[in-house]
């Protein structure tokens, strides 16, 4: 099947059709999901606390991510693969955020970068496209600024609504071919999305957006722990894995594996 191109999420935009997000980082996932159609991979900075074992999103640097996108973008025939800029990596100045996409497509194979921020970042999305990194706009609730914005907080309730309108509207001017919204009112979603003419993705913001998102850990039930009002868990993956290293964990005390089969 061709490959997915940003054009193709434009269409969709125009169309009023839908696709389908999820984050990855290595090879099997990315393989996985590329073969079930999800037309694009987020190589997230969710990694740092789904991959490298970090509370929240802040410590993952680019030397860490950078492999990890590599491996994704190596691995899939068809997504379209976007990787995020770390906290730190591109909010110096739109030269800082200039030198890491570049390195994200360069070094990472990444099709595309994505940063957190509002209208003050709209400057930055313009230096970036020129460059020929494209970008996809983060907004609502970023979990990079966690400790600004006082925890995870639905962004955007009431009067607030005007603020991401805006924000949406700089940073489609700006080139952002896409926005994306975490964690913000339904309502206000489907006024971003009415607002910009780029497709739009949503976690936890509604229904009427482009696209949809989702962190894979916890889309196929993975993680443990308790899970945020925006997800819904696909499958149980926890409890297989779970299942598997228990049983061969007895399996080798016992003496039951390995078998003849498995003996040369
Ligand atoms: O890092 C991430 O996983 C994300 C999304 C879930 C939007 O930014
Ligand atoms: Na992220």
């Amino acid at each position: 099947p061709a490959k997915v191109r940003i054009h193709h999420l434009q269409q969709a935009k125009r169309e009023g059709t839908r696709f389908a997000m999820l984050t990855a980082y290595d090879q099997y996932t990315a393989e996985i999901f590329d073969a079930a159609g999800i037309e694009v991979l987020l190589v997230g900075d969710s990694a740092s606390n789904n991959v490298f074992g970090n509370e929240t999103s802040l410590p993952v640097t680019v030397d860490e991510l950078l492999p990890l996108c590599r491996a994704v973008a190596r691995t899939a025939k068809r997504a379209l693969v976007v990787a995020d800029l770390p906290f730190g990596s591109y909010e110096v100045s739109a030269e800082q955020a200039v030198a890491t996409g570049v390195r994200f497509l360069k070094e990472g194979l990444a099709h595309a970068v994505k940063i957190e921020g509002g209208a003050f970042y709209a400057p930055t999305v313009r230096a970036m496209v020129q460059a020929g990194v494209p970008v996809m706009a983060h907004i609502g609730f970023t979990p990079q600024s966690e400790h600004a914005l006082g925890g995870y907080r639905v962004q955007g309730r009431g009067d607030d609504a005007r603020r991401l309108i805006d924000d949406a509207v700089a940073l489609a001017d700006a080139g952002a071919f896409c926005v994306l919204m975490e964690m913000v009112p339904a309502e206000t979603a489907a006024a971003v999305d009415a607002a910009v003419d780029v497709p739009t993705v949503g976690i936890g913001a509604g229904k009427e957006t482009t696209g949809q998102v989702l962190v894979w850990q916890d889309m196929a039930g993975l993680r443990g722990g308790r899970m945020a009002k925006f997800v819904k868990q696909y499958a149980d993956l926890r409890s297989t894995l779970m299942e598997a290293a228990t049983a061969y964990g007895e399996d080798v005390r016992s003496g039951q594996f390995p078998g003849p089969e498995h003996s040369f």
